[in-house]
């Protein structure tokens, strides 16, 4: 950035404040937010003429008003492509760690309650031979359903649009149009869709209360879709199994009746978090500052509807 620009960079890393962002708005041509930076309508309204340029560092762009913004003629840039692969890692990581139990079993390591192999101890369920239903199948959604066939799942996704006959017959993909339709046929469910208005609640207990018994939720996504209250209500009657959450609706804060569950497995919003990921995801937001400053429509453009 430094070498490209007349960068004014920022060493630490926690999230900007209001003050910040304002200041940021009004003195930059380019403004650089992440996930943690909510960008609303006033704050863009109150941004002056200078901005010419939202560069997201990340690849949801849920934070940011982008009806605002584009209204004032600012358009937004991500980072999609870089992180696919890693957050669908940590998605399988996920759902293993919850089907089989993992936290529970290196909890009861660390703290001495383990007694040695049992015949009956830490069963969990195995995932050879289980429906997995992928919520959005964009880039992230299909990346999992290439690894979950390959762990022996048969795939079920839910998407607005239905991927190409090629792709479909490559993952051994089912399409529903209907989400309420796929949810009571799969034992385990994974969220891979942007927050948006529409599904902003999606998992809340009428939808939870549509899946089988005994089946799990992963969400590596946002989390607001999910119902937080609503998801901890049917772990804690035993509807569902268990859950693998790596995002939360109000984070870094957890809701305490989640914490409470050995059912759940949690993570601090790591899906992306990888060397190389996060490395590329600052490569992606210079190439299109750059083509930006040079002329161009920037690679990454979000355009209206994104979603
Ligand atoms: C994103 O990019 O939207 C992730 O949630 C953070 O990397």
């Amino acid at each position: 950035m430094n070498e490209l620009f007349e960068a004014v960079l920022r060493d630490q890393d926690t999230p900007l404040s209001r003050e910040e962002m304002v200041a940021g708005l009004h003195d930059c041509d380019v403004f650089v937010p992440t996930v943690t930076d909510e960008i609303d309508a006033d704050l863009i309204a109150a941004a002056g003429d200078r901005v010419k340029l939202i560069a997201n560092f990340g690849v949801g762009v849920d934070h940011i008003d982008l009806a605002a913004a584009h209204a004032r003629g600012i358009p937004v840039t991500n980072t999609p492509g870089v992180l696919t692969d890693d957050t669908a890692d940590m998605t399988m990581a996920l759902l293993l760690a919850t089907v089989r139990r993992m936290r529970v079993g290196e909890a009861s390591l660390r703290d001495g309650s383990w007694s040695g192999w049992a015949p009956t101890s830490l069963r969990g369920t195995r995932i050879g031979g289980k429906s997995l239903g992928i919520v959005g199948m964009g880039r992230i959604g299909r990346a999992v359903a290439l690894r979950a066939r390959t762990f022996g799942m048969k795939v079920h996704y839910h998407n607005r649009h239905r991927l190409p006959d090629t792709v479909e017959g490559q993952l051994g993909a089912t399409w529903w149009d209907d989400l309420d339709a796929m949810l009571p046929e799969v034992d385990i469910v994974s969220i891979h869709c942007p927050l948006t208005p529409e599904t902003d609640g999606l998992f809340d207990a009428t939808r939870l209360a549509r899946l089988r018994e005994h089946v799990y939720l992963i969400n590596t996504a946002r989390g607001e879709i999910v119902d937080e209250a609503a998801l901890a209500a049917a772990l804690e009657s035993g509807k569902l199994a268990g859950a693998g959450l790596d995002v939360f609706a109000d984070e870094p804060n957890v809701p305490d009746a989640l914490k409470a569950l050995d059912s759940v497995t949690l993570l601090p919003h790591m899906g992306s978090a990888t060397f190389e990921g996060r490395q590329q995801m600052g490569e992606k937001v210079i190439t299109n500052i750059r083509a930006w400053s040079d002329g161009h429509r920037p690679p990454d453009q979000v355009l209206e509807g994104w979603a």
